[in-house]
């Protein structure tokens, strides 16, 4: 079946690689790309799907419900990809408003207009900090409580159970995904591996946030794209898919490795204040989705650490122009302090 999806956020890590991949995937659909451009968005990283007939980019906010609803009936949009949205978390720290207006008031403008225009599907990509912080064992199901730590967190958790009440009020047809913690190519390098993998280039410390002993469940953004488009086409509406690839790692041992395969010395890493509310580990339970989606990540972690450590190494232009400007400003606010 000939698509026309809307893809939010799509000049951001997911949402470029998304792009690209449904481009490759589904030829046949057209993929209208959403992005307001914030300092996280760049342009730069849809750049080789400028001259492509099939991928449309609109700079513009999805909190803007008249932008929003003709976007769709000009396109005659028949699923939204939300992933949209302010992603760091110790941003939401320093300033929570915009999480609120962005995450929670945009995915609500998105959803009305979806409910109006009766939109076939409306995909919401959460994240897997809505369950909060786990302890030494266990990992999150969709059953799991809603627990989320931080500002970040919890907009997304308001943002998710709007979007499963607009499911159950109005009958829109709506899936919600929660992955585990990305990585990959077009990562902004204010996240934790392309910070690291950027800092050790050029010579500078490796902020490792208190003992280092966090852990986080990583996964291929590949790996992820793929699940989504899984999501889309066979996900049950109404329903949760937790994603993820069995893949713990504290994060001092991911600093270590990278620091390995770049060949630099161990003496950059520099313990930091810790992040105040910091969750200490994240672990996702990725069952339903491998049997109702019949998906499964395909990207071992070593060979994935590896290419995108290779990946920053080629595409150095694309990091360094990214960490001018409001980086830098932002940079000294959240490290100046600690
Ligand atoms: P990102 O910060 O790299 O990209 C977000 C994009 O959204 C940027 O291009 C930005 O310009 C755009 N944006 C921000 N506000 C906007 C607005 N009001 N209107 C239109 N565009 C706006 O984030 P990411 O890591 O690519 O995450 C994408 C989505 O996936 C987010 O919803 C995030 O919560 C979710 N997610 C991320 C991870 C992860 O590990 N990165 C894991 C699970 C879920
Ligand atoms: P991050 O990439 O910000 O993702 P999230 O907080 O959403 O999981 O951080 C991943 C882990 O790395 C998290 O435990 C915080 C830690 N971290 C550091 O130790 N130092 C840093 O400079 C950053 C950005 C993160």
């Amino acid at each position: 079946m000939t698509r026309t999806v809307l893809v939010t956020g799509g000049a951001g890590f997911i949402g470029s690689n998304l792009a690209r991949f449904l481009r490759r995937e589904r030829p046949e659909w057209k993929v209208v790309n959403l992005d307001k451009l914030t300092y996280a968005g760049n342009a730069e990283s849809v750049a080789d799907l400028r001259q492509d007939p099939g991928h449309v980019f609109v700079r513009g906010d999805i909190a803007n419900a008249e932008l929003v609803e003709h976007l769709i009936r000009h396109h005659a949009v028949d699923a939204i990809l939300n992933l949209a949205a302010e992603s760091h978390v110790d941003r939401s720290i320093l300033g929570p408003g915009i999480f609120v207006q962005t995450n929670v008031s945009g995915t609500q403008v998105l959803l009305e207009a979806a409910r109006t225009a009766r939109v076939k599907r409306f995909l919401q990509i959460s994240t897997d900090e809505v369950y909060g912080s786990l302890g030494a064992s266990g990992k999150f199901t969709e059953a799991s409580t809603l627990r989320p730590s931080s500002p970040y967190s919890a907009s997304k958790a308001a943002a998710d159970l709007l979007v499963l009440a607009y499911g159950h009020t109005f009958g829109l047809d709506v899936v919600v995904t929660r992955c585990s913690n990305n990585y990959g190519p077009y990562q902004f390098p204010e996240k934790l591996i392309p910070l690291m993998i950027a800092n050790a280039l050029e010579g500078r410390r490796l902020p490792v946030y208190g003992d280092g002993m966090q852990v986080r469940d990583w996964i291929h953004v590949e790996d992820h794209c793929r699940a989504l488009l899984a999501a889309l086409e066979m996900g049950r509406g109404g329903e949760i898919y937790n994603i993820g690839s069995d893949n713990e790692w504290p994060n001092i041992q991911i600093v270590g490795r990278l620091l390995e395969i770049l060949q630099k010395p161990r003496e950059l890493i520099e313990h930091v204040k810790d992040r105040p509310g910091h969750d200490r580990r994240y672990a996702i339970d990725a069952a339903k989705a491998r049997a109702e989606l019949g998906w499964s990540p395909h990207i071992a972690f070593p060979d994935g650490l590896k290419g995108t450590v290779e990946w920053y190494l080629q595409n150095r232009g694309w990091w360094e122009r990214v960490r001018t400007g409001d980086y830098r400003t932002y940079y000294d606010r959240n490290y100046g302090a600690r």
